[in-house]
């Protein structure tokens, strides 16, 4: 039985220990539910509650969320397309290898940026973000199927701490849904 409670994170917990019930309880919703948008949904609402329980920078997180492969694309030009998040609203279409989302796309690998002026072609959907984090979700032969985005209204907001669960959360994920 889902319940909002998941979404509670104590207030004195650690940073490990915030994405470890984000890990925990996404796992439970995930139990006998496939659907993407719907485990994509309750995975940016955890994520948003457990940067929300944690001291600064992690507070200062202003979005968090995913973009999902367009189906709509064409292979030779792949594109994302925004899927649930938490946050102010957000540029609906990113081509694989703009902007810090694209690029983790396309080469498939985390991209913590520490400051987003010094990243080239970053997007700025929302002005207020300083840093960012973009991890890949890749399934098998599917290849990358979505992208977990992370901004932070401060630079330096993420450390290696948060690659490590993040990417955690990207294999969960992609393992846990049924991708279009
Ligand atoms: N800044 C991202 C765009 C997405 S928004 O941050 C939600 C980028 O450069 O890809």
């Amino acid at each position: 039985m889902v319940h909002a409670d998941a979404s509670t994170f104590a207030a004195d917990v650690t940073k490990a220990e915030a994405y470890e019930q984000v890990l925990l309880q996404a796992e439970g919703l995930f139990y006998e539910q496939r659907n993407w948008v719907c485990n994509l949904s309750n995975t940016a609402a955890l994520l948003w509650y457990a940067y929300k329980s944690l001291p600064a920078p992690s507070n200062q997180v202003n979005w968090a969320g995913f973009y999902t492969l367009n189906p709509l694309s064409l292979p030779s030009r792949p594109q994302l397309i925004l899927g649930p998040f938490q946050g102010k609203v957000a540029c609906q279409t990113i081509a694989f290898g703009r902007g810090v989302c694209g690029v983790a796309a396309k080469t498939q690998k985390t991209q913590l940026v520490p400051d987003v002026d010094a990243f080239p072609g970053h997007i700025a959907c929302d002005g207020a973000s300083r840093s960012e984090i973009v991890v890949p979700i890749v399934v098998g032969d599917k290849g990358v199927v979505a992208i977990i985005d992370v901004d932070c209204a401060v630079p330096d907001g993420f450390d290696d701490l948060d690659r490590v669960w993040l990417e955690k959360l990207a294999e969960l994920v992609g393992k846990s849904c049924d991708w279009p």
